[in-house]
């Protein structure tokens, strides 16, 4: 492999001035990931600490091994949107647990008494995906009040389909492990009521299809909630708990022990992974000295002037490999072809790695030579990396006679059909049929993270107001009559604006279409416990693909 050299001047204008402004979005996303951290009103909080209760993420942390990273997922789902709490009322992410890699959910019983909202239930709906096609167990830390009941209508069906996951990762030997540690009524009763593992905390846990109000309504019993409930009940006579702990620590410690026990499925190497504290620095260091592999040989703090604040303004995606790869090390393919598409080898955290980076728009050659590349990484069995940095696919007569569009389909076609793991990263313009070619959502990379600065969308907000002004414009010619230029530009100036914030990194999180939005100095961290992630499970690629339009 060749060693890429930096072409980037740290002292020039452009670099400083970007360096500056990435900064800023770096500042604003700190601020925004703050909501996240919300755990509740302050008398829920306090009525929690009285009855010696933790909180969600104090219940994560003392769950995970010591020194084990907390790779966060959705941290921002529902932003924007009208729903209990930015991220639901569910933290959850990826950590390691009894030396497991292992998914954890924990509902946040200070909201709404951990009951469940739409986006909740699509955040815990992806992140089962995520679990199902990484063959990671799940410990859930339990405390929901079951659905929302007014949002009943939105979220009756999808709650079918988050039990059904449960027992699907069974099957496939993915073991759930729920620990109760409060109220968990209907569907709430239900998520230790699909798992493979049950500890309910005593005194604490009260777990039903109906509390004692609805029991009295329905058949006029009276019945306490821990008679009708309790952990002590269902771990002697129900059966619906499988140990009871005495106290909080005690059921987590009883969880690390369950884990424990199960046979060993990871494929872990040794001790490569940063720690908590590396992975929330970002700092570019993260050689613990416990393995061979090398740094990068630049500082991840120079991302934020590599990598355009502003998306109308290209980069060189290769200097944003030289600061995630394993020494800066990046073997290119097809250099001299297709150009504006990067495409090669690398390794990070000594894995190998097809990188697939934008280096301007799409055109035709470049496209195919995508369609290559990821055929071979499925020939080869290597995972890709997707970069996107897309403003979309070349338009106009010349290319559309060279057949720009079969071009793209074969690269979509070669995408769809990639069976080895993919991530995807965007790193500035996610337009148009570009965010399709490049691994979009809608293609199922098994992990999607976005930078800061970030635009995904059909097309650029001005491009899209100055496509339905000449819509306008000739629709008003052909009906004969004078095009109003007030009302025109008036309505234009809206769809602008309505477009831009639709496009924004943060619009584009609140409704999930990512995993994430990181902090871009943090990506090669991101990519080392994805990587692991996706090396847990085996996989290979494809051995044959549709038809591809010639
Ligand atoms: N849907 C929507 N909101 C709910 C809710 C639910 N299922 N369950 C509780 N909440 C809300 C409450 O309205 C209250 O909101 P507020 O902060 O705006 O006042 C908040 O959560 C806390 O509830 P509270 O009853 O004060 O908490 P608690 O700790 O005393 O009791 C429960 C917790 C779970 C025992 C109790 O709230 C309850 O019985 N909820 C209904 C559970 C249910 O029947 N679910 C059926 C789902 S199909």
């Amino acid at each position: 492999m060749s060693i890429f050299k930096t072409k980037i001047n740290q002292n020039s204008e452009s670099f400083r001035r970007n360096y500056f402004l990435m900064k800023e979005k770096v500042r604003e996303l700190e601020q925004i990931m703050q909501k996240s951290l919300f755990q509740g009103e302050e008398k829920y909080l306090d009525r929690n600490k009285k009855s010696g209760k933790l909180t969600a993420r104090e219940r994560i942390e003392l769950l995970l091994d010591q020194d084990s990273p907390f790779l966060e997922l959705l941290p921002l789902a529902g932003l924007g949107g009208d729903g209990f709490a930015v991220g639901g009322t569910l933290t959850a992410g990826i950590g390691i647990i009894s030396c497991r890699l292992c998914i954890i959910t924990a509902n946040v019983g200070t909201i709404k008494g951990g009951s469940i909202d739409y986006t909740t239930l699509q955040k815990n709906l992806r992140i089962s995906e995520i679990a199902l096609e990484n063959g990671l167990p799940v410990i859930n830390l339990v405390e929901s009040a079951g659905a929302n009941l007014p949002d009943q209508a939105k979220i009756f069906n999808y709650g079918g389909t988050a039990f059904r996951e449960i027992t699907r990762r069974s099957k496939k030997g993915l073991p759930t492990i729920s620990v109760v540690f409060g109220n968990s009524t209907a569907g709430g009763a239900y998520i230790p009521g699909m798992s493979d593992y049950v500890i309910m905390v005593k005194n604490q846990a009260k777990v039903f299809l109906a509390g004692p109000p609805l029991v009295k309504m329905a058949t006029n019993e009276v019945v306490d909630d821990e008679a009708l409930g309790g952990a002590d009940m269902h771990s002697r006579i129900s059966g619906v708990s499988d140990y009871i702990a005495n106290d909080e620590l005690d059921g987590i410690r009883i969880a690390r022990e369950i884990m424990e026990n199960l046979p060993s499925p990871s494929k872990r190497t040794e001790n490569q992974l940063p720690s908590q504290a590396e992975f929330l620095e970002g700092s570019s260091s993260f050689q613990s000295g416990r393995s061979a592999i090398a740094s990068p040989l630049y500082n991840s703090e120079e991302i934020l002037g590599v990598v355009s604040a502003d998306v109308r303004i290209p980069f060189d995606s290769r200097e944003l490999i030289a600061r995630i790869s394993d020494g800066s090390e990046f073997s290119e393919f097809k250099p001299n072809y297709g150009s504006t598409l990067i495409t090669g080898y690398a390794a990070i955290n000594g894995y190998r790695i097809g990188i697939i980076a934008n280096n301007g728009v799409l055109f035709s050659e470049a496209a195919n030579k995508g369609t290559q590349f990821i055929q071979l990484c499925n020939q080869n069995n290597t995972p890709l990396l997707f970069l996107q940095n897309i403003t979309g696919f070349m338009v106009g007569k010349k290319y559309e006679e060279e057949g720009i569009i079969k071009h793209g389909a074969n690269m979509i076609n070669a995408v769809s059909n990639s069976t080895v793991p993919a991530i995807t990263i965007i790193t500035g313009a996610s337009y148009g049929a570009g965010n399709y070619a490049m691994c979009g959502r809608a293609f199922k990379p098994r992990f999607l993270f976005s930078y800061p600065n970030s635009k995904i969308a059909v097309m650029g907000p001005d491009q899209l107001a100055g496509v339905m002004e000449i819509i306008q414009r000739d629709a008003a010619q052909k009906a004969g009559i004078d095009y109003d230029e007030d009302k025109g530009a008036y309505i234009k100036q809206k769809i602008t604006s309505e477009a831009d914030k639709q496009s924004n990194a943060y619009f584009a999180t609140g409704q999930l279409w990512d995993d994430g939005v990181i902090d871009p100095r943090q990506t090669r961290n991101y990519l080392k416990l994805c990587l692991e992630v996706i090396h847990n499970t085996d996989f290979k690629g494809t051995d044959g693909y549709g038809v591809f339009r010639m």
